[in-house]
């Protein structure tokens, strides 16, 4: 059985750069607050009504699809990984097909909605198809369009100073070279705090597990036989349509499951701390990478961070560290590459790669 490598990586992020004192200008916030909790100075969003989350995915695929020596019509299945989608439906795996000019059908195309660890789940999907020999250059996408859906009041200022937009990609394909590529990955669900971190208006849930939890809460649904809107005035108008988290309980369980699931992914292949060359971290807060790469031992040059200029792009934070890593000549032949991530579900996860 062949095991699945990385062929080829690419990352776009959007020219519009906006500095923590842009924001400052919106909300009740300030430049050393957001540095001091989150590392964040900058971050980039895309030009409205010019990009996407589904043309910037296209644009960091493009180079992936490049890097990798094959063609678009090459590409025989396409991953892609958000939470920002341009449609509820379809996702946005068919409009980047359309989007990169894919006209054959002899192409399959899925949407993973796993927020923050959505690449890390995307690889593990991919890895199966490559490894057993269904598809042959898989195009894995993680992409984000934060700011569309973000609330640029003081509202929501504990949210939206925390993300930006952004895209990776990659190209995965077999390789019969032993020791080499994915080696394993882990994957892990809880949804005992599903609303915690979350983006639950507009959907079709009328209510229902805020119910059952004992917490009901008047989203502004009217009294008709069936059916209903998954989008009403009063969620509008009590800016119930925007992401809500409680940022500290994230923090306490992401300190816990980074390592957990790091030391498992290790564990498994015989190795060790010391054996990583590379960890790339999920970039949620610049202060949970060091608090994990404290916890596991590993120095600064074993680590790769960003979110000190992108701020959280979700499904895109791993691919374009990681490709950012490898631009700077930080990923090698052999190196032994470890990714990890934690978020909305809570899901999380890791990989290891051996490159
Ligand atoms: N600017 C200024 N003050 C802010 C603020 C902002 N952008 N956002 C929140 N505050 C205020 C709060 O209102 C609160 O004020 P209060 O003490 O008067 O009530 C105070 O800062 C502290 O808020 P708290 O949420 O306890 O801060 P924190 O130290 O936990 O940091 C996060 C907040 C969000 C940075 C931090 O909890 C975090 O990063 N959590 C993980 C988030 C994450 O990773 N999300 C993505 C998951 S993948």
């Amino acid at each position: 059985m062949p095991n699945t490598k990385i062929a080829g990586i690419g990352f776009y992020v959007p020219e519009q750069v906006v500095t923590n004192h842009d924001l400052m200008r919106h909300m009740d916030t300030t430049d050393e607050w957001i540095q001091e909790r989150s590392g964040i100075v900058e971050r980039r969003f895309a030009k409205r009504t010019e990009e996407t989350t589904t043309t910037l995915g296209a644009k960091a695929a493009e180079i992936a699809i490049q890097r990798a020596g094959i063609t678009k019509e090459d590409v025989d299945f396409i991953i892609f990984a958000t939470l920002s989608p341009d449609y509820f439906f379809p996702g946005c795996g068919v409009l980047l097909q359309r989007e990169l000019g894919i006209t054959h059908t002899e192409i399959g195309a899925l949407d993973i909605r796993n927020q923050c660890s959505g690449f890390v789940y995307g690889l593990s999907v991919a890895d199966q198809f490559v490894k057993s020999g269904m598809y042959k250059n898989v195009l894995l996408v993680g992409s984000e369009v934060h700011s569309m859906g973000i609330d640029f009041s003081t509202r929501g200022r504990n949210v939206t100073v925390l993300f930006g937009d952004g895209a990776g990609a990659v190209v995965l394909q077999p390789t019969e070279e032993k020791g080499k590529g994915v080696l394993v990955s882990k994957l892990h669900s809880d949804g005992t705090h599903a609303e915690q971190l979350a983006f639950i208006n507009p959907g079709c849930h009328a209510g229902y597990h805020f119910k059952k939890m004992g917490t009901e809460v008047d989203f502004g649904y009217e009294d008709v036989e069936f059916g209903g809107l998954f989008l009403t005035q009063k969620m509008m108008d009590d800016g119930m349509i925007f992401p809500n988290m409680d940022g500290p309980l994230v923090f306490k369980h992401a300190v816990t499951k980074f390592p957990e699931v790091i030391m498992e992914v290790l564990n498994d292949q015989g190795l060790s701390t010391s054996d990583i060359n590379l960890f790339v971290p999920h970039q949620a807060n610049l202060r949970i990478s060091q608090l994990v790469q404290r916890q596991l031992h590993l120095r600064d040059d074993q680590v790769w961070n960003n979110i000190q200029r992108y701020g959280n792009t979700t499904a895109a934070t791993i691919p374009i560290a990681l490709c950012e890593a490898w631009e700077a000549g930080k990923v090698k032949d052999g190196d032994l590459i470890c990714i990890a991530a934690f978020g909305s579900g809570f899901t999380w996860g890791a990989s290891l790669i051996r490159w």
